[in-house]
This record gives structure tokens, C-alpha cells and sequence, in this order.
């Protein structure tokens, strides 16, 4: 969706796969959102571009009021969504709500079919940044008429709102969501287990070509640092997820985070491959081994870099071969190759392919930048 914003893909915190529904008054209150903010700015992640902080399902009362308006569930949100904004606000963060493109949300909140506009201008009136439009009781409607309403009612307030459409891949949303909404989900949710992260990074590689600045598809949000998989493993989601360009929402508790946790999240270099001002979506361009599971995902850079990930999703350890001509060089060109975990440039001038070992689930994150002057030589 062409509304300014999502130039590159956005980043920030989501309540839902760390919290779900638990945010009632012993779990995470009101304030906890608040501590959420604070703590993206004490972690350094705030610097780092993590700026949303998004409330998901489970906010709101389970009536609307008199007058037919969304109401925070007070236990929740004692003084109000707006308040919350102006905190988020003065921290230089961003606050994102959640509502459903349904006559209630997946747990049994009111949701905003037929009440797009009395909604989107609510959202504004609190100073809301981001709307999350959820799937659930959609009375049959198909997706592709149920999310447009709300793209023109969060227009028509005048407000920038992000506009994140969560239809979990139902009619191939790529072929027409990029004019509708900043992001679209591309698959079902995302859980904790290496099985469904990896599952979802192939079905979301197929919509690649539809990805970019103003619109980008959403492999669901990260789990990283919620317990399910091994460093490795989270290090190969956080690392893929930056070079399909997906959206980067932590979804673990900030507040307790590990320090692998911490560094993993961190990474400025892996940020700025999924930051970069190309907006162009990395794929899977080659896999071999038992079921395909040595593989090399790649995509350009800006300045004719490139940025590659060699990922062994095999049960043992595996030699990953990038070879130029499927990662889109000349054969003849010259890389200098900078290993984005270890912080290094690894070697100078590589060419023709590139290979490293790698253990089980592990992967390396590389971006690979050709020497123009040995081009040269070689043309
Ligand atoms: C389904 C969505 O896909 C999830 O991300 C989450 O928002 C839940 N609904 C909330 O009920």
C-alpha cells in the first residue's frame, strides 16, 4: 500500500506469541506495555529500529459501549489506550493496535466488520500508529472485499497508520494485497518449533517476487527467545526472516531477555540487510542433500551487494556450497565476503563459489560484495 510508510519492512514487539490472551491484571498490565517500551530503549533495541510496540488480541471489553464504540478492557488498560500512546510517544516509540476483519476477533472481542470507520477513527483519536486486522468470524466473506474497507477508513482519518493485514495466507494475498495493506500474511501461525518456522519460510519464499517498499509478506512474527528451539535454530530464523525482508516483530519478554536472546535480536548488521532501501525479498535459489535440506537463500543489496545464507536444515553437519551462477554473479567475479555472526570479513576475493561447514540447524550469514576493480580485469 503506496500511504508513505513501510518503506523498508518494520520492526517492533507484539504481545501475542510471548503473552496470547494473558494480559489481564497479574500478567501484563497496562504498565507492563509501558515497562515493554522502557525496556526497548534500555536493551538498545529501540536504537537498533525496534520502534512498534504492538498491542495484539485481547485488549478490548467484550461489549462495545452505548454509543457503539471499542472500550479497553479497564482491567487492562485502566486509563485508556491514549495514555499509553503519549508514553509510547515520549519514549520517540510507536504504539499498534489490533482489531478483525470479523464480527469478533479470534477471542471473542468485538471486531470491526461494519464498524470500519467508528473503529479507524477511534484508533486515531488515540493516536495509534499501526493496526493488526485479524481473520477470524468473517461471515464467508472473502478476504480481498473484507480488507479494503479498513484501508480507506484508517485513510480517510488522516492519520499515517501502518496497516498490517492478518488473513494467514487465505487467497493468495500477494496477488492482490499489495494494494491494500502494508504487510499480509502469507501462512497460518507461526509456533515455537523449528518444524513450523521452517515450514512457514518455504511457503512464504513463493510470494517473493511480490514483496517491496510500501508492501511487504508477513512469515509471521518472531520467536525467538521463547524457549522452543536451540540458539542455532533461532539464529537461522532471525537471520532468514532479515532476508526475505519480513516484518521484524520480537515476540518474546524483552524484559527477560537472555544474552543470546539479546544478541541475536541485535544484530546491526543482519537488521541492515533486512532495513536495506532495495526492498528486495531474498529466496531459496538452491537446495540439495536428503529432501533438499542443505540450501542457499540469496538476494540483492543495494550497491550491487548481495546478501547469502548458507542453512543446513539436515539432522547432521553439512559442507553448503554458494555457487556464482545461482546467486546471480558472473563467474569471474571477485567477492569480498563478510560473515555477518562473526563480524568479519572471511576472505577477500572469492570466486566462483563460496563454501562453508556447517553443524546441524546452524546457519552463516554473509553479504557478499563484488570488487569492481577485478571485474573490470575479468571483462
Ligand atoms: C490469529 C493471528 O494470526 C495471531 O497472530 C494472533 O493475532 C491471534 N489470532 C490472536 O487471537
Amino acid at each position: 500500500l503506496q500511504n508513505g510508510l513501510a518503506r523498508t519492512p518494520p520492526m517492533g514487539w507484539n504481545s501475542w506469541n510471548f503473552f496470547a490472551c494473558n494480559i489481564n491484571e497479574t500478567v501484563i498490565k497496562e504498565t507492563d506495555f509501558a515497562f515493554t517500551a522502557d525496556a526497548l530503549i534500555s536493551t538498545g533495541l529501540a536504537n537498533l529500529g525496534y520502534t512498534y510496540v504492538n498491542i495484539d488480541d485481547c485488549w478490548s471489553k467484550v461489549t462495545r459501549d452505548a454509543k457503539g464504540q471499542m472500550v479497553p478492557d479497564p482491567k487492562t488498560f485502566k486509563s485508556g489506550i491514549k495514555a499509553l500512546a503519549d508514553y509510547v510517544h515520549s519514549k520517540g516509540l510507536k504504539l499498534g493496535i489490533y482489531s478483525d476483519a470479523g464480527k469478533f476477533t479470534c477471542q471473542v472481542r468485538p471486531g470491526s466488520i461494519f464498524h470500519e470507520k467508528e473503529d479507524a477513527m477511534s484508533f486515531a483519536s488515540w493516536d495509534v500508529d499501526y493496526l493488526k486486522y485479524d481473520n477470524c468470524f468473517n461471515l464467508g466473506i472473502e478476504p480481498k472485499k473484507r480488507y479494503p474497507p479498513m484501508r480507506d477508513a484508517l485513510n480517510a482519518t488522516g492519520r499515517s497508520i501502518f496497516y498490517s493485514i492478518c488473513e494467514w495466507g487465505v487467497d493468495d494475498p500477494a496477488l492482490w494485497a499489495g494494494k491494500v495493506g502494508n504487510s499480509w500474511r502469507t501462512t497460518e501461525d507461526i509456533n515455537d518449533t523449528w518444524v513450523s518456522m521452517t515450514n512457514i519460510a518455504d511457503l512464504n519464499d513463493k510470494w517473493a517476487a511480490y514483496a517491496g517498499p510500501g508492501g511487504w509478506n508477513d512469515p509471521d512474527m518472531l520467536e525467538v527467545g521463547n524457549g522452543g528451539m536451540t540458539y542455532k535454530e533461532y539464529r537461522s530464523h532471525f537471520s532468514i526472516w532479515a532476508l526475505i525482508k519480513a516484518p521484524l516483530l520480537i515476540g518474546c519478554d524483552i524484559r527477560n531477555m537472555t544474552a543470546e536472546t539479546k544478541e541475536i535480536l541485535s544484530n546491526q548488521e543482519v537488521i541492515a540487510v533486512n532495513q536495506d532501501p532495495l526492498g528486495v525479498q531474498g529466496r531459496k535459489v538452491h537446495s540439495n542433500g536428503t529432501d533438499g535440506c542443505q540450501q542457499v537463500w540469496a538476494g540483492p543489496l543495494s550497491g550491487n551487494s548481495l546478501s547469502v545464507v548458507l542453512w543446513n536444515r539436515c539432522m547432521q553437519a553439512a559442507t553448503i556450497t554458494a555457487e556464482w551462477n545461482v546467486i546471480g554473479l558472473e563467474a569471474g567475479t571477485s567477492v569480498s565476503v563478510r560473515d555477518l555472526w562473526q563480524h568479519e570479513v572471511v576472505l577477500n576475493n572469492a570466486v566462483a563459489s563460496f563454501s562453508a561447514q556447517l553443524d546441524a540447524h546452524d546457519c552463516r550469514m554473509y553479504v557478499f560484495t563484488p570488487q569492481a576493480a577485478l571485474m573490470g580485469n575479468v571483462m
